[in-house]
């Protein structure tokens, strides 16, 4: 394991904005880990663990040690006729292993194709899509204390999951090291294609979900007609989370706005984001080199050149004029360093 010194994260983060770590390390291996526990760059500095960087913008220079997860491997650990356990190593691509997965024909993380960053990031998000959450899954996360180096497995009820949330990135917020996903997913068919977009697609394009690669590959198509590539125009994917509210307040908005969507979830009602902003007349709009992508309001875009600061402006702004609007407030769901 090298330390390296004020390392350029540009490459490092899909928003592709320039910044500089004052100590740069990669961990390949459990070795690398262990050493990395004990230097004294990483016990007497801030600490950033990075996967595919496809969740923060950087406004300004780490003053840290950033730590980048190229911990690989993925594992069958249990398996039955109903169903398969499997450990992911936290530096894993995630769509590596959907890909993985669907391969096999196991059911379970098809709906979450193409999620940008690692398997590591998946449960401090619990990310979603397609009517699909990790924790429908995840049995449990194997992680190292960052103090004292001490192993510790989060069974899933520790993790505290909610919409794009986790005990990560809240109570123990940088205190532990994510270093493997556990997850048991289905051998029996379990299509799961309620979601509007999903169910439209199969209607439109006459096929039927008979395998989980069938799914993945609609998502797919579906993420790549609507999302920008960041590998073609830099962005970090949904940049605000959408928005939860009770009872009165959505009646409130709907008066004035009758043709808002909104959805049931766990007995509140979801607001969909992209929805205010684009009608907050955002969408599309270029500020300098930072914009609201074309096809999708919630999706912040570096057009070139952009710095974090430029970008995180944009947010503001957006925000601000939200608020003005609807009176609701709009929550970053990319981490900002
Ligand atoms: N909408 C608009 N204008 C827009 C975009 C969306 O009006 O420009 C409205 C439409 O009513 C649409 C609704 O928003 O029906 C929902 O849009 P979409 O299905 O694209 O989903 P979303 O709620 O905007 C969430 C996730 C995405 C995920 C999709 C698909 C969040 C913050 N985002 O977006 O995740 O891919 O659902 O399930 O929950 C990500 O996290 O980076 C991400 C892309």
């Amino acid at each position: 394991m090298k330390i390296l010194l004020d390392y350029d994260l540009t490459n490092m983060n899909t928003f592709r904005v320039p910044a500089r770590a004052k100590f740069f390390t990669e961990i390949q291996s459990e070795r690398d880990l262990s050493e990395l526990f004990v230097a004294p760059e990483f016990k007497n500095n801030e600490k950033l663990f990075l996967g595919g960087g496809s969740n923060v913008l950087f406004t300004k220079n780490f003053d840290g040690i950033v730590v980048l997860n190229k911990l690989k491997g993925i594992e069958i650990l249990d398996e039955d006729t109903e169903s398969v356990e499997i450990r992911a190593m936290s530096g894993e691509i995630w769509h590596d292993l959907v890909t993985f997965s669907v391969e096999r024909g196991y059911w379970g993380i098809e709906n979450l194709s193409l999620i940008p960053g690692t398997v590591g990031a998946a449960p401090m998000q619990n990310i979603g899509a397609y009517g699909a959450e990790l924790q429908n899954v995840l049995e449990s996360v194997e992680a190292l204390e960052v103090e004292t180096g001490a192993r510790k497995i989060f069974r899933k009820e520790e993790c505290d999951f909610g919409y794009r949330n986790s005990v990560f990135k809240n109570e123990i917020k940088g205190k532990y090291f994510i270093s493997a996903a556990i997850l048991r997913l289905n051998k029996i068919s379990k299509p799961k294609i309620t979601y509007r977009h999903l169910r439209e697609y199969f209607d439109q394009n006459k096929t039927e979900a008979k395998s989980s690669k069938d799914i993945s590959k609609a998502v797919i198509d579906i993420r790549k007609s609507k999302l920008p590539d960041p590998a073609v125009i830099p962005n970090a994917g949904s940049f605000f989370k959408n928005v939860f509210v009770n009872e009165k307040e959505i009646e409130k908005i709907l008066a004035k706005y009758p043709d808002l969507p909104y959805f049931e979830e766990s007995g509140t009602k979801k607001i969909p984001a992209g929805w205010l902003i684009e009608k907050a007349g955002w969408k599309g709009k270029r500020t300098g080199n930072a914009g609201v992508h074309e096809k999708h309001a919630l999706v912040l875009v570096n057009y070139g050149g952009a710095t974090g600061e430029e970008i995180k402006n944009l947010a503001e702004q957006i925000t601000a004029s939200v608020y003005e609007k609807f009176g609701l407030k709009l929550i970053p769901e990319v981490n900002l360093i």
